[in-house]
């Protein structure tokens, strides 16, 4: 290539050159210093091996960023009856393959027809009061949605490696997908959308103000394991088919931490701590209850609160300890004591109840689904 080189003195160069050496000694060694009482250089980046700190973890790359994009899905191609336009050039070139040719008038047409056709088909498979049901079951995820952005974000200022950076930008990007793209669902139900029930509130609060990996234990092992649990039970439904995309993001962010912790181990401190442990138990505990707030709604749409709480609970603990994330109590024992729980509400509250074994039960219906949940918590 030929450029018309411009001259530059070479003593100039090597003086600016030089002022800089010096300025950069100056600021990296306040750096240094001021971060030994806590203050100092904010980004965890190693410029001089352009690298994050902690090293490029490329086996967590692949694992999650990488897959991550493999099976990226676009919310215009899987519901084609919500306002989205993620879809590239090629990806609605196929569409439209498939669809035949339609001049855009037509194509305005068809969208339309397609919101309403939805709406319709809602109409038709369910009742009012299934509808209702649904939002409010569905809205306590869309919720956590909205929580799951908030944490994720956060996180990704928080691990260290290049390869763990790429796993949770991918989890920032999909957590805002499932948050705007459930809202859409929701809302095409045409009902009222419930608040966030108290137990929620303060489960997602504290998973938020969670410090350091600990906010891994209450998003990625709690809030996710209970978004994959409610995916895995609802997405064979009519119109709800779009759920099996969810559970399946869902299934890989719950494996984040076990990933993370494989390269960088949670110290024996953070792990056995006596306080950690509690601060575990105490957030999934209290937020037990959420059950009796979807008790109700669970019921019109044929599900036992407590199998699907049976369900959940076993898969949590699994995760939990899967990580490495103690709580206390040893995996038998948290059975007892959650099995123990939900006898105890039912006898108060269901005439003849009979003593169950809640935590054996499974409510994943879609056979996908259970696959997905087979490899996940395979022992
Ligand atoms: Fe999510
Ligand atoms: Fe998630």
């Amino acid at each position: 290539m030929n450029f018309d080189a411009l001259t530059i003195s070479p003593q100039v160069t090597r003086r600016n050159h030089r002022i800089e050496s010096a300025l950069n000694r100056v600021v990296r060694f306040v750096d240094r210093a001021t971060g030994l009482i806590g203050f100092g250089r904010k980004a965890a980046y190693d410029d001089h091996g352009y690298e994050f700190i902690g090293g490029p973890s490329d086996k967590m790359r692949t694992r999650h960023y990488d897959k991550s994009l493999r099976l990226l899905w676009k919310a215009e191609t899987h519901a084609p009856w919500s306002d989205f336009k993620d879809c590239n050039k090629e990806e609605l070139a196929l569409i439209e393959l498939a669809e035949g040719a339609l001049d855009s008038a037509e194509r305005e047409h068809v969208e339309r027809m397609r919101s309403a056709e939805f709406k319709e088909l809602l109409n038709r498979e369910y009742t009012p009061e299934q509808k209702q049901a649904i939002v409010n079951i569905l809205s306590l995820i869309g919720h956590g949605e909205a929580y799951a952005w908030l944490v994720s974000a956060e996180l990704l200022n928080e691990v260290k490696s290049t390869g763990a950076r790429s796993a949770l930008t991918m989890q920032v990007l999909e957590e805002a997908k499932h948050f705007v793209v459930l809202r859409q669902l929701i809302q095409a139900f045409d009902m009222p959308v419930p608040r966030m029930c108290a137990y929620e509130y303060v489960l997602l609060e504290r998973t938020f103000k969670s410090k350091g990996m600990e906010k891994f234990f209450g998003m990625n092992v709690v809030v996710e394991g209970f978004a994959l649990s409610l995916f895995g039970m609802m997405s064979h439904l009519p119109g709800l088919e779009l759920l099996r995309l969810f559970h399946l993001d869902e299934s890989r962010h719950t494996a984040l931490p076990m990933s993370y912790f494989a390269e960088f181990p949670m110290s024996k401190w953070r792990r056995y701590s006596p306080t950690a442990q509690l601060r575990r138990l105490s957030l999934v505990l209290p937020a037990l209850p959420i059950l009796t707030w979807i008790e109700n709604d669970l019921a019109v749409l044929g599900i036992d609160a407590f199998e699907f709480g049976g369900s959940l609970a076993r898969k949590v603990f699994f995760l939990a300890d899967r990580a490495g994330f103690k709580l206390v109590l040893t995996q038998p024992q948290l059975h007892r004591l959650v099995g123990w729980l939900f006898n105890q509400y039912c006898r108060l509250t269901r005439p003849g109840h009979e003593r169950r074994d809640w935590l054996k039960s499974d409510t994943t219906r879609g056979i996908e689904e259970r696959k997905v949940e087979v490899e996940v918590f395979a022992a």
